[in-house]
Formats: structure tokens, C-alpha cells, sequence
């Protein structure tokens, strides 16, 4: 899919995107290939060789700049260590590698969705298992631990965002808010973690503590109870509809990638009820919190 992020730029739905923004040309347009094909805006002089053929996103936008690491990048006599050391960039480390996705998965301008530009929900654990995997994960990669780090940096993401941008709008306010309802609860999941705070820094030391976790199937547990249990919030009258409407498309999302780690017997009566779950959040304007409660709470009740 990373191959496919220039074409991308050359299909209907692009054309029409720069219509709507006045025009340009997407393939060559900043706007676009700062995330769908970042080569494409470098000025010459700053590439080594010649440039090549489009390359969308390519090795370098993950793995950093491959002057050093490209001749010895596939010595089978090397370890992951000595990768690091000739220069990739660090990835196995959980948080570092949400901080590159984050950066093309998760802000884009309101300019840009409001001319069509879907919605980008960054989901670390979805998106690894999406990814066809060109490496070897000789650690234990756990699930649920991607998925709480990947949705704290892209909480601190959108904080940064709010912070820095006069133009976000109430939709995008609205997700922000989702979000941090989401993860609010699990502040407490660990007496090592430092104190719950929403401001940039406090949810960067956040993700990094939690990325050090020594993670089991207890903590995943956990959470998912924790989430499971917030029910009776959709019954509140006080929360519009489309905040409540917000908060189940993130917490379907969680629920998922939690139930996709428990392997045990008793998550299995759960799965018919998880699908109901994401049926009911598809659709914002037509989502229904008192039936959506209902639901959670008979899921609840399974676990
Ligand atoms: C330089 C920007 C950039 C970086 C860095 C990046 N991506 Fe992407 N990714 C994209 C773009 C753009 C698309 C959309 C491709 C298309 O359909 O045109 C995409 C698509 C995807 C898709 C398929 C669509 C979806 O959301 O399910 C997955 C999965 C994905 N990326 C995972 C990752 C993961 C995991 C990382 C970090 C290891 C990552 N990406 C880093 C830009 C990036
Ligand atoms: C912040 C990074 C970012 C920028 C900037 C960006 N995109 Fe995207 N775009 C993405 C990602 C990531 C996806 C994949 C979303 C998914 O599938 O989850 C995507 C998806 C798309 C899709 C839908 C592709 C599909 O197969 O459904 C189109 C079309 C598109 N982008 C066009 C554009 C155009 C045109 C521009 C410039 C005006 C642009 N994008 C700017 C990151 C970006
Ligand atoms: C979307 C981001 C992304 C792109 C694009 C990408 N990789 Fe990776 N790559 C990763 C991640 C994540 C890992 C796993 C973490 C790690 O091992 O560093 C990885 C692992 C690797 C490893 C193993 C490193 C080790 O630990 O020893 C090699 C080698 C590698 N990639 C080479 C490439 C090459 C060559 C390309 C281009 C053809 C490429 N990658 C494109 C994200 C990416």
C-alpha cells in the first residue's frame, strides 16, 4: 500500500481533491506528497543520486536516510543492533515506531477534509498486522501494548495540533475529546506510570512509560474491563450525540484489537457482540447511544 501512495495521486478522487482546493497538480503538489510520496518535495540537491522514478512512501521515510545503511543493510551476518548502528532508524521499540507512523496517519489539514480528504485514524496494532511484514519480530511483539501506545501519541498528536492551529474545527475537537474520554480510564492500569496529564509532554512521557511495560494477558484484561464497563456514559443525556457518536467508533476500535489478543475460550461469545458493536458506529449521524449501551453492557456482562 506504501508502493501505491503516488498513484493515489493521480486517481479521480485526487483530481477532484485539487479542484476543490482551487487546482495544482497532486503527483507534484507539497500538499499531498509530504506524506503520499515525500521525494517528490525534496529539492535536488538534497538527493544523493538522481531523482528515480516516484517511489510514493518509500524505505527512507521510515527508516531514515540510506546513505550509511544501504550497502550493509542486508549482511545476513548482522544483527538488528548493528543495523541501528550503521544507521536505520530504531523501530522495534514500540514508541519509536509509532512516532513515524503517526506522522503521515493521524493530523491532516481541515483544509484538506473538507474538500474530501477521508478522516485518518492512527491505530499502531491494526495498522503493523495490515502492513505485510518485511522483517523478522524475534522479540515478543505484543498486541494490546502497540494499540495503548499508538492511541496515547496520537492523542498527543491531536493536543499538539489543537495547540498550534486556529483552524480546527469542532469535528476535529470532537475526536480529540473521544480520545482522551478513551484513554482516561487506563491512566491506572500500572502503579509505574506516571500521573495521567493531557498536555503534550505529559502524554509523550506517558507512551514512553507504557512502552517499557513488561506487558501480560492480565493487562490486557484489564483494559479491556475497564472499557467495557463505561456503558452507562452513553445513557448520558448531558453528551451530544455526536460526542457519544465519536467516543463508541474509538472505543469499537479498542475493543477489537483487545479481543483480538485474548485467545481464551471466554472471549469467543464476545465476537458476535463485537461485530453488532462496530455495526452500530459505523455511521455517526445515524448512531443510536442508548441501543449502542445496551449492547456494551451485555458484552460486559460475557466477559
Ligand atoms: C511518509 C508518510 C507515511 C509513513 C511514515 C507511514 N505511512 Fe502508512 N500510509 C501512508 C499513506 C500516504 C498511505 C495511503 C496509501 C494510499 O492508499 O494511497 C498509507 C497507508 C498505510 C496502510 C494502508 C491503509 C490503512 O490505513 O490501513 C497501512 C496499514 C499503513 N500505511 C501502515 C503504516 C505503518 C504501520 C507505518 C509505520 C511503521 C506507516 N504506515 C508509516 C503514509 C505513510
Ligand atoms: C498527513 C498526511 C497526508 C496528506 C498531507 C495527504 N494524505 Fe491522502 N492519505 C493519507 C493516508 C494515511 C491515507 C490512507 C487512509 C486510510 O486508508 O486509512 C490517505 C488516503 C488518501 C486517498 C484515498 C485513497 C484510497 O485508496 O481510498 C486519497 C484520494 C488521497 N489520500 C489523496 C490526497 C491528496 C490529493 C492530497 C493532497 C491534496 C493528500 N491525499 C494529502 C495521508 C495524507
Ligand atoms: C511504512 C514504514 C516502512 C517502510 C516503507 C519500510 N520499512 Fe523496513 N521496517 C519497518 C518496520 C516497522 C520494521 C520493524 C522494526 C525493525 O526491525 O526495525 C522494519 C524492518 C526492516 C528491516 C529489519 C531491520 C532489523 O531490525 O534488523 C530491514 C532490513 C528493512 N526494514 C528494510 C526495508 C527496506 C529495504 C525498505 C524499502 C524497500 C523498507 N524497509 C521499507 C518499516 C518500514
Amino acid at each position: 500500500m506504501h508502493s501505491r501512495a503516488h498513484a493515489t495521486l493521480t486517481t479521480a478522487r485526487s483530481e477532484q481533491i485539487m479542484r476543490a482546493l482551487g487546482g495544482g497538480d497532486a503527483p507534484k503538489d507539497a500538499r499531498c506528497t509530504a506524506c503520499h510520496s515525500p521525494f517528490q518535495s525534496l529539492p535536488a540537491e538534497r538527493l544523493v543520486s538522481a531523482p528515480h522514478a516516484p517511489t510514493g512512501v518509500s524505505c527512507q521515510n521510515c527508516h531514515g536516510a540510506a546513505e550509511s545503511w544501504l550497502l550493509a543493510h542486508t549482511r545476513t551476518d548482522y544483527s538488528h543492533g548493528d543495523r541501528v548502528r550503521a544507521g536505520m532508524r530504531e523501530m522495534r521499540l514500540i514508541y519509536e515506531r509509532a512516532n513515524v507512523c503517526v506522522a503521515c496517519h493521524q493530523n491532516v489539514s481541515e483544509k484538506l477534509l473538507a474538500v474530501g480528504h477521508p478522516e485518518l485514524i492512527f491505530e499502531l496494532d491494526g495498522q503493523t498486522l495490515a502492513e505485510p511484514r518485511h522483517w523478522i519480530e524475534r522479540r515478543i511483539y505484543d498486541g494490546p501494548k502497540a494499540w495503548l501506545v499508538g492511541q496515547i501519541v496520537a492523542l498527543r498528536e491531536m493536543v499538539w495540533k489543537e495547540q498550534g492551529d486556529p483552524s480546527v474545527t469542532a469535528r476535529f475537537r470532537q475526536r480529540r475529546l473521544a480520545l482522551e474520554w478513551l484513554l482516561s480510564p487506563l491512566a491506572g492500569i500500572d502503579d509505574s506510570l506516571p500521573e495521567w496529564s493531557t498536555t503534550v509532554g505529559g502524554l509523550d512521557a506517558f507512551a514512553r512509560a507504557v512502552s517499557i511495560l513488561d506487558w501480560d494477558d492480565d493487562l490486557t484484561a484489564d483494559c479491556f474491563r475497564r472499557l467495557a464497563r463505561r456503558h452507562g456514559e452513553f445513557l448520558d443525556r448531558a453528551v451530544p450525540q455526536a460526542q457519544q457518536a465519536r467516543r463508541a467508533e474509538r472505543l469499537v476500535l479498542a475493543i477489537d484489537r483487545l479481543a483480538a489478543a485474548t485467545q481464551s475460550e471466554e472471549a469467543k461469545p464476545a465476537e458476535a457482540s463485537i461485530k453488532r458493536l462496530f455495526a452500530m458506529a459505523q455511521s455517526l449521524p445515524d448512531f443510536l447511544p442508548d441501543v449502542f449501551a445496551r449492547e456494551l453492557e451485555a458484552l460486559a456482562g460475557r466477559l
